[in-house]
This record gives C-alpha cells, structure tokens and sequence, in this order.
C-alpha cells in the first residue's frame, strides 16, 4: 500500500508535492519520491526511507514544474531502495502506482524482447515502459493510457505525466483508492482526501475501472470501457490541518490517551443518555430476523470482530460466523439467504477486507460496514454504515479505532438484541449505562500509566512474550499480542488460557513473560487455575484484573495491575488500555519507529 499525489498547478508544484506526501506517509514509508515536468522533459527526485530523506534531498536540489506527481512506497516487488523508489519513468513518461501488477513479469519480458531496458526490480517499471511503446507507435498519451490499462492485469492506482504535456495528467484505478481534487484551475490525483486536503475539498472518487484524463480546467472521467461518465464531485470534511502530536511524544501515545474523549464521542452518536436506549444509524435490514451475521475484517479489526462474537451470541443470541477476511474471500463459505455481513475497517480501504465484502455481497448478503472514514471504498459499497468517530488515526498501531469499533459493535448487539427480543428493556439500559461509564473508566486506567513503564522494561528483555484470557476477553490477548509484536519486534502469542495446557505451556520458563486480563467474573477461577499453571513453573505472570480478581489471584504472580471494576459486558473495551500502555511503553523501552513500525504500513491495500 502506497500513497500517491498528483498535481497539474499554476506554480511550482515540488513542495506542495511534498506537503501532500507527508499526509500518504503512513500508507507506506520504504522511499519516496517526485517527479515534475521541466520544459520538454521529466525531472525525478527520490531518496531511499522516511520522507524527510527525500525532502533532504529536494532542499539541496529543489526541482522545478507546475505539473508533477509523487510517491511513498510500501514495497511489494524490489527492495525498498532508491533505484527501486517511485515514480518510475523513460524519457517520455513518468508514473507513480499503488497496488499490484500481477503479469509483470510476462509484460517485462515481452518488452525485453522489444528492446526496452529495465533499470528496477519492481512491477510498476513495465507500466512506463508499455506507455512508451505505445507513443512509439504513434499513439497519443490518451491512446497509449488505454491500450496499457488493457494489458494490465492485477489492483493499481496511477498518476502519469508525460514529457511536454504539460497541461495533462492521467489518473486510473482497479482496485486500490483514487481521488480527483478540482482546484480554480489546478487539478489534483491523490489516494485519499487527507493527502489533498490542504489543495481542495471538492473530491470525485474514482469508480472501480475508472481513468481520468485531467487538464488544469476539469477532468474528463472514462469506465473500463473508455466511455466517458458522470461521477459526483462531493465537498470533503477532511481537515486540511496537519495533524500533530499534541505535545505527546508519538501519535499511537496520543491517539492511547484520546480515547476517553473519542469514545465518548462515539457513545454520544448512538446511545440515548436519558433512555439509556441505544439508537443506530439507519440499518436496511431487519436486524430481528437474520439467520446468521457473517462477521470478517484484518489484524487489530478482525479482533474487535471477535469480541463482537462473543457478545452477540451471547447477548442478543444472533448466531455468528467470523472470519479473517483474507481467508473468507476464498474458501467460498456458503452465506444464508437474508443472512447480513459486517465488515470492520479503519480505513475503509483494506483491500482484502474489501474482497471479502464484494464476495458476501454476490452471496446475497445485506451489507454493513464500521468504518473510521466515511468516504472510503467499503462505506461506499455497503447498504449501511456505522461510523466509529475516532478521528483520523496516524499511528500505524491500531488503538482508539480499535477502541471505538468495539463500541459500535457492542451498540449493534444491543439493537440485534432488542430487535431479536432477547434483550429486555431494562437490561438494555443497565448495559448501556454500563457502555456510558467507559470514558471515565478509561481516563483512570489511563492515569495509571506509570504503573506499565517498570513492566515494558521488563517486556522489552524478551524474548517471547504469551497473552492469555478467556471468553469475550479471549480476542484482547490476541490484540496485546499483536500490538507487541507489531510495534516492539519481539515475538508474542495470544492464547485461549485453556489451551494453555494443550502444548503452548511447553514454552513457559522463567524468561518468558505471560500477561494475563482476567477481569472478575464467571471466568475469573478457571482463568486463575491455568494462572497457577503457568506460576508453578516458574513463568512470570503480569495479571491485569480488578480488586476483586487480584485478591483471589497466587501470591507467585509477578506483577498486579488493578484495574477499575466494571460490567463484564465492557471489560473487553476497557482492557484494551493496559494491552495498548505495555506495547507502547515496551517499543519506547527498545527504541523502535513506535509510529512507522519496519515492515508496516497504515493502511493495507495489496493483497
Ligand atoms: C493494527 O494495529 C494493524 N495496524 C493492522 O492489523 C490493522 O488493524 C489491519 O491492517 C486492518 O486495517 P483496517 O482496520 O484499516 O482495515
């Protein structure tokens, strides 16, 4: 998943280029670069890592043109370096792409036979050089675009400049995100309307199969079938600011420490206070009468999903299936007729997550969707959607979206429950006052920071790491895991606590640490057996729990984090702070990228 910019503007388009980058930097860091027209030809600058290189790297060689585009690559084919470094271009073109070209290689060799000499290792190299073959020919640039789209085969979003033309740029998308901006007689291509919104907020979304052929007066939109179409251009509430840390020192700190406030916004959209009724957007479907809800999403958004299981089996009795969206795409799982599927995303842009719905849809299923940006592809193809309003989320570790997409999916599971008539009255408005005190739980939980520094240390000297829980709070051992691993580098595993002792309890020793989240409650004696387990030999055991729990729990545990007692409906939501607080305090401790994790990028959009 990349980012990519392009613009045909009235002045000098490289740091304006480079502004838009900086908003695209979280799809994908391995490199950057720009390249602008400059008389007859292209000029390109690029630079190997984080964009401040490539910015070094423009402050001593500025680089000239009103009409350019730019990149930052998450690498998919060709080691993340700067000969490798979009955008990628021959003497006639330059091209800056998002996705995967999957015939790269027969379109390579075919253009070697040719006689076209590659200087990459990537795919999207072939995309210039089939443009370039195509101008030979004595097509022009709108020709050429059109017979290249055609060979393509696999996911791309592009922005292509052509030596001379200075007045034209050409945007196409299958698969991966594409915007056009409309300025006052600048045009813009970006991935999403973050990167453009400081240029315009008059947006077009590109189509599935769409191409734009842009002038500095307007765009003229064509379908995979080169016909020319109407598509909305909409005015963008994407704040053009830049957002900042806010004096924390990362945005996943920030974003950990905004989720009081953004939960309670959240709260605040679909629970009444005074009826203590939760109230969803408009749904159209009949939430009562759903043989099966079919439940799929990736990473830290599968695992809210999971939660969102165990509360709507439980709660509203609404039989769920579940699962990650890569594998439901292909496994063809037959859906039930008048059956719904939800899909959780806080992009909007997951390309897999994205196929599994377009599967559930051809299967006939309602779809609904929670999303953390309205305007993104899977909002746009669902029949219904439930915005988390967790504000724009930089840090590549999922938190307050995470955070919040379990509290719209604990608000669905109050609607399926009433409208399934497994959900009384009043037991609705005892678990929605139980949703309401969230914020203020969280804000004590988060006042305890200190408390998880002493034990990230600790973490930090691992070299493995187990999470264990059981029931709803099973999917938080997943996601303490994953926030680890993902962040720190060191290796970590969630588990059932009662698998513990089907093998992964062969692991424990005194050098592995096994957190646990083991709030009071039904589960708690079980959990604390499989405790005592891992106690007796000799693993050191960070429980995390409430008075309660903790007052039970083996005087052999390493570490207790007493937590605020709360509902065990919302003790999934709350539990999430401290799993957050140890990765984060545990990637500081090991001096990772916390923000920009190696290998990562915000927003997954190759398969
Ligand atoms: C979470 O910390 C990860 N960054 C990753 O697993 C993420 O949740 C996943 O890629 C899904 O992204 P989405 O919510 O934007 O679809």
């Amino acid at each position: 998943m990349c980012g990519i910019i392009g613009i045909i503007g009235k002045s000098p388009v490289g740091p304006l280029l480079l502004d838009g980058l900086k908003r695209l930097e979280y799809r994908g860091y391995d490199s950057a670069g720009v390249a602008t027209l400059v008389g007859t030809g292209i000029d390109r600058r690029r630079a190997e890592g984080k964009l401040k290189n490539l910015a070094a790297v423009m402050e001593k060689k500025p680089i000239e043109g009103t009409t350019g585009i730019g990149h930052t690559r998450w690498a998919t084919h060709g080691r993340p370096n700067e000969t490798n470094a979009h955008p990628h271009m021959t003497p006639q073109v330059a091209v800056v792409h998002n996705g995967i070209i999957e015939n790269f290689r027969d379109l390579r060799r075919a253009l070697e036979g040719d006689g076209q000499s590659f200087e990459t290792e990537t795919d999207t190299e072939v995309i210039a050089h089939l443009l370039s073959q195509g101008l030979k020919a004595g097509l022009d640039p709108v020709a050429a675009t059109a017979e290249t789209l055609h060979r393509l085969e696999g996911a791309f979003s592009l922005a292509i400049i052509f030596s001379g033309q200075h007045d034209l740029m050409i945007g196409a998308r299958r698969g991966s995100p594409l915007a056009v901006g409309y300025g006052d007689g600048e045009m813009f291509l970006g991935s999403d309307a973050l990167a453009l919104a400081p240029l315009t907020d008059r947006i077009c979304y590109l189509e599935e199969g769409d191409w734009a052929i842009l002038s500095g007066n307007g765009a003229e939109v064509r379908d995979a079938q080169g016909s020319v179409v109407e598509r909305p251009v909409k005015r963008t509430a994407v704040s053009g600011a830049l957002i900042g840390k806010g004096g924390y020192r990362h945005f996943m700190q920030k974003e950990i420490f905004e989720q009081p406030a953004v939960i309670g916004d959240t709260l605040t959209s679909y629970v009444d206070p005074l009826k203590r009724r939760v109230a969803l957007p408009e749904v159209s479907c009949d939430l009562g009468n759903l043989p099966r809800l079919t439940i799929s999403a990736c990473g830290t958004a599968y695992i809210a999903g999971l939660v969102a299981k165990y509360w709507l089996e439980q709660i509203a009795r609404q039989p769920v299936e579940i699962d990650v969206a890569s594998e439901l795409r292909y496994r063809e799982a037959p859906l039930p007729e008048g059956g719904a599927a939800l899909f959780i995303s806080q992009s909007g842009e997951t390309i897999d997550t994205l196929a599994a719905l377009r599967y559930a849809k051809a299967e006939g299923q309602h779809i609904l969707s929670v999303v953390n940006v309205p305007e993104s592809i899977i909002a746009r193809e669902s029949n219904a959607v439930l915005p988390t309003l967790a504000g724009p989320e930089i840090g590549v570790a999922s938190t307050k979206a995470f955070t919040t997409q379990l509290v719209v999916l604990a608000c669905l599971t109050l609607a399926i429950g009433r409208a399934k008539g497994s959900l009384t009255a009043n037991r609705e408005a005892a678990l929605s006052e139980a949703l309401l005190e969230v914020p203020q739980r969280a804000a004590e939980v988060l006042a305890m920071d200190a408390q998880f520094i002493g034990i990230a240390q600790e973490l930090a000297e691992a070299r493995d790491v187990l999470y264990m829980a059981r029931g709803s709070l099973y999917p938080l051992a997943l996601e303490g895991a994953l926030k680890l691993k993902e962040i720190s580098y060191i290796h970590a595993e969630g588990y059932a606590a009662g698998e513990l002792k089907h093998g992964p309890i062969a692991l424990i020793d005194d050098l592995v640490p096994v957190v646990v989240c083991a709030p009071s409650g039904p589960l708690l004696t079980k959990t604390l057996s499989n405790v005592e387990e891992v106690v007796a030999r000799g693993g050191r055991v960070i429980l995390l729990s409430d008075a309660e729990g903790l007052a039970q729990a083996s005087d052999g545990v390493a570490h207790r984090i007493e937590l605020p007692k709360v509902d065990p409906f919302v003790a999934p939501i709350l539990y999430a702070l401290p799993v957050q607080l140890l990765a984060y305090h545990t990637a500081v401790a090991k001096g990772t990228d916390v923000d920009q994790p190696r290998n990562l990028a915000k927003s997954v959009t190759v398969e």
